[in-house]
């Protein structure tokens, strides 16, 4: 994603470096608007090495390239971050005397603008009527943190953690992709924000499509899997203000705006990045269908048909079970942390779906199950989905139909209600199953 970092001449300004990392190392690429204020606070040097993109603060720099209008015109997203008293009454007022204001002028993506200032400033009416009028038009301004202030004081007016803006960030991409609008409004509180935005401050790793295990260059054994339900888990996950970090096999769909995408094609790649991520996730959602068998050998070239030798045959051997030993690993590093597994079922004359899966979430050991029967007909590639989510510690069966977007929104809803039970239980290793 196209981000546009704007930055004010305020203390806080040094966050804002931390947040341009947390950008970069999501794979987004931003370019630092910084006021001219800002640059006394921190020089562009910093910027520029920390972006890798040259900084310009004033629009007769590199006029050739129509900087003004081309930066807001191709950000997709505008952090604003600190946003001063000044800075904000420039943005309401609709001035165009730096480069920041004149990028926030031509943006039609979403803003968020996250101000810090001192107490008496952030109360001033003049400060609120701006903010107020700001919200009007759409742009996201968060509440500043209370808490020490430069001074000896404290107050409203400190500028949220870098992490916090970063979530709020993703959070408002996410949520202005799902309502197919250009940017979005109202109030919102860093670490909390937005109404029924409860995963905010919370990481969620999500594993979703198929792998695809190659036989040679060319040929691959893979599955059904789309990836719909998956994508559409952690695009739920993000409108509630979780970060997500998404870990697509082959998907027929594109990865939600918003999440940090680690693409994989086979079962060790995901095993490798699942492991990855793993220790920094609230929870761990496997929606990937995992090849559980890859073939023993892979050719370099391509296996050729000849006329005169035996058909080929291709062995093949177990892969490991990444959700098994998500769980053992957690279990064994104390880690509390929910994971929810999948299970793509199909009864037989021996036991019903919701038999199988019980048996299989007692083998995989993990929290919850979510259960969907398939076939050929059924589940893979439908925007339509039905499962039951069948719960570790016994509690009844849980049915969510719909779309699949319905479906992720119920996961998401359950994943939230078991994480904040554990935040209000103890600790939470206390409650892992040991
Ligand atoms: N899974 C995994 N690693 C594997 C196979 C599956 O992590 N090698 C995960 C899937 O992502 C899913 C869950 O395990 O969350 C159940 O997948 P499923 O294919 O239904 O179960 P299997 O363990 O393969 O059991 P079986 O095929 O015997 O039903």
């Amino acid at each position: 994603m196209r981000i546009v970092l704007g930055v004010g001449g305020g203390i806080a300004a040094y966050k804002a470096a931390s947040l341009l990392r947390l950008f970069t190392e999501a794979g987004h690429e931003v370019t630092a608007v910084p006021t001219e204020a800002a640059l006394a606070f921190v020089g562009k040097a910093t910027w520029e090495a920390l972006s890798g993109r040259s900084v310009r603060t004033d629009v007769f720099e590199a006029v050739e390239t129509v900087n003004h209008v081309r930066l807001g015109h191709e950000a997709e997203l505008v952090v604003v971050a600190p946003a001063t008293a000044d800075l904000l009454a420039r943005a309401a007022g609709g001035h165009a005397d730096d480069l920041l204001t004149n990028t926030l002028l031509v943006a039609t993506c979403p803003v968020l603008m996250a101000p810090a200032m001192h107490t008496q400033m952030w109360h001033h009416p003049a400060t609120q009527a701006n903010i107020a009028i700001l919200r009007e038009r759409g742009v996201t301004v968060l509440d500043p943190a209370v808490g020490r202030l430069t001074g000896a004081d404290t107050g409203p007016g400190r500028l949220p953690e870098p992490e916090e803006i970063f979530a709020a960030a993703l959070a408002l991409v996410a949520r202005a992709a799902h309502d197919g609008a250009t940017s979005s409004g109202g109030e919102v509180t860093a670490g909390d924000a937005a109404a029924g935005e409860q995963l905010a401050g919370r990481r969620l790793l999500v594993s979703a499509g198929g792998t695809r295990e190659p036989i040679d260059p060319v040929r691959f054994l893979g599955n059904r899997s789309s990836g719909k339900q998956g994508a559409a888990i952690a695009a739920a996950a993000l409108r509630a203000g979780a970060s997500v970090t998404f870990v697509a096999a082959h998907l027929d769909v594109e990865p939600p705006a918003g999440a940090e995408t680690v693409r994989v094609e086979t079962a060790l790649e995901l095993r490798d990045a699942m492991h990855e991520h793993a220790p920094a996730a609230d929870a761990i959602v496997m929606a990937a269908a995992v090849a559980d068998f890859r073939p023993a050998q892979q050719h370099g070239s391509k296996i050729k048909k000849q006329d005169n030798a035996a058909d080929p045959v291709i062995t093949l051997v177990r892969n490991p079970d990444i959700l098994a030993e998500l769980v053992e690993r957690r279990n064994a590093e104390g880690r509390g942390q929910l994971i929810v597994g999948f299970a793509a079922e199909t009864g037989d004359a021996g036991a019903g779906v919701l038999e199988y899966a019980q048996a299989k979430l007692a083998r995989k050991g993990c929290e919850l199950l979510v259960v969907n029967e398939v076939g050929t007909d059924r589940v893979f590639g439908l925007d339509e989905n039905s499962v039951t989510i069948l719960a570790r510690d016994g509690s009844e069966p849980e049915h969510a139909a719909g779309s699949k977007d319905d479906v992720a929104d119920a996961v998401v809803r359950r994943v939230t209600r078991e994480l904040a039970s554990r935040a209000g239980g103890g600790t939470a290793t206390s409650k892992v199953d040991q």
